[in-house]
């Protein structure tokens, strides 16, 4: 994998920069669309390719190793083969999903023991193991095995388990070095900060991980719950410390207005189930605001869409139409909606990289995030 920045933005610490994989290049900044088991939900391959047009999607390690289990992708000759998409794939580490399943998992230094939620059945993961899922997975950018902590955290839970995510991450990186690709194409690992909402534990994680100089960083445990204004406050701090020439990536992260306060702060890369699953309860985002596509004051609005959306969905059908879409329960209101939301996201990370390199990002981002606050 290779980074090259091609812009800095004079005001504000915002990049743009290129990711260059062997399965093709990925501009950042990036909005990554989450295809959590080989699919990103409700949308055709065709059409996320041609419509929605993202660089590179995510893969979730802990759904993907549940169903159809790892075996069945390396038969199928890896994830790409097995949905057939040809562009870059990023797998999450099971670190986050196996958090999300509390109650249900058992954290030890060895790793951590789970539930399936599909049927109770018991799954242990260690950083060894989620390596090797996720060689065989296939992703061209694999994550470690951490410890995403809740909102609100101890002091003292947050530091012992950021120091366990980083001696696991040293498991993770020496498990890589002893054992080979599954596939004939690279694969690149990224480290996890952690740290909680706590600045001195945020700076020990982003200097530990910088050491270990990977090729990409990422930045975990936040979108949990704390105010945006802790989130912006601990990605500087963060930032500041973790190498300019490689890319940076915020996990789970988030609301349109969060997206560009976070390419503000020098953050290249980003992922979040906000678009699609908003998308499935009819609240739609767009560049004047959000829209909740269910409110009556919709039923006989026969406008388009989103008049400046850059997806079919957007013109070819009205809001009146996709209300009526959702009042009957029909799967295609979900599908428009959802096409209509990745587009939006797709083109604000877009439209952010155009004014990074045009030397007007803090302007126009200014503005883009008053706009965005309204609801419609
Ligand atoms: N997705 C969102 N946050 C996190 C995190 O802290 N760790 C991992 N592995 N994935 C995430």
């Amino acid at each position: 994998m290779k980074f090259d920045l091609k812009g800095k933005d004079a005001q504000s610490k915002a990049r743009a920069g290129v990711v260059t994989t062997d399965h093709g290049k990925i501009e950042t900044p990036i909005f990554m669309p989450v295809g959590t088991v080989g699919t990103v939900k409700g949308v055709h391959q065709t059409e996320l390719k041609e419509q929605i047009n993202p660089d590179i999607i995510l893969g979730n390690t802990y759904h993907l190793y549940l169903r159809p289990k790892t075996d069945i992708l390396k038969q199928a000759g890896g994830l790409h083969k097995f949905m057939n998409w040809d562009r870059p794939i990023l797998t999450d580490s099971g670190g986050y999903q196996v958090y999300s399943l509390s109650g249900r998992r058992k954290i030890k230094e060895e790793g951590v023991k789970f539930k399936s939620h599909i049927d109770g059945s018991y799954h242990f993961f260690s950083p060894e193991y989620a390596m090797d899922i996720q060689r065989d997975i296939g992703g061209d950018i694999i994550m470690a095995f951490d410890e995403c902590t809740p909102y609100p955290c101890d002091y003292n839970y947050a530091k012992r388990s950021m120091h366990m995510t980083h001696r696991w991450l040293k498991r993770c990186i020496t498990h890589l070095e002893k054992t080979p690709m599954t596939y004939d194409y690279n694969q690149t690992f990224f480290p996890i900060v952690q740290g909680s909402t706590y600045t001195d534990l945020r700076k020990q994680s982003a200097e530990f991980i910088a050491s270990v100089e990977a090729e990409g960083n990422a930045i975990g445990g936040l979108s949990v719950g704390e105010p945006a204004e802790e989130m912006y406050e601990m990605t500087d701090v963060v930032c500041s410390i973790l190498p300019e020439d490689k890319p940076r990536y915020l996990m789970g992260v988030g609301t349109p207005i969060n997206i560009l306060e976070n390419i503000a702060l020098g953050v290249d890369m980003f992922d979040c189930v906000m678009p699609t699953r908003n998308a499935r309860n009819g609240m739609l985002f767009t560049a004047h605001g959000s829209i909740n596509i269910k409110n009556k004051k919709w039923e006989n609005d026969f406008s388009p869409i989103d008049e400046m959306g850059i997806t079919e969905v957007d013109t070819y059908y009205s809001k009146a139409y996709l209300r009526h879409l959702f009042a009957a329960k029909e799967l295609l209101g979900k599908q428009i909606a959802t096409i209509h939301n990745l587009g939006f996201y797709m083109w604000l990370v877009r439209e952010a990289r155009k004014h990074i390199l045009a030397g007007d990002f803090l302007v126009w981002k200014n503005k883009m995030v008053n706009q965005m606050s309204n609801r419609l």
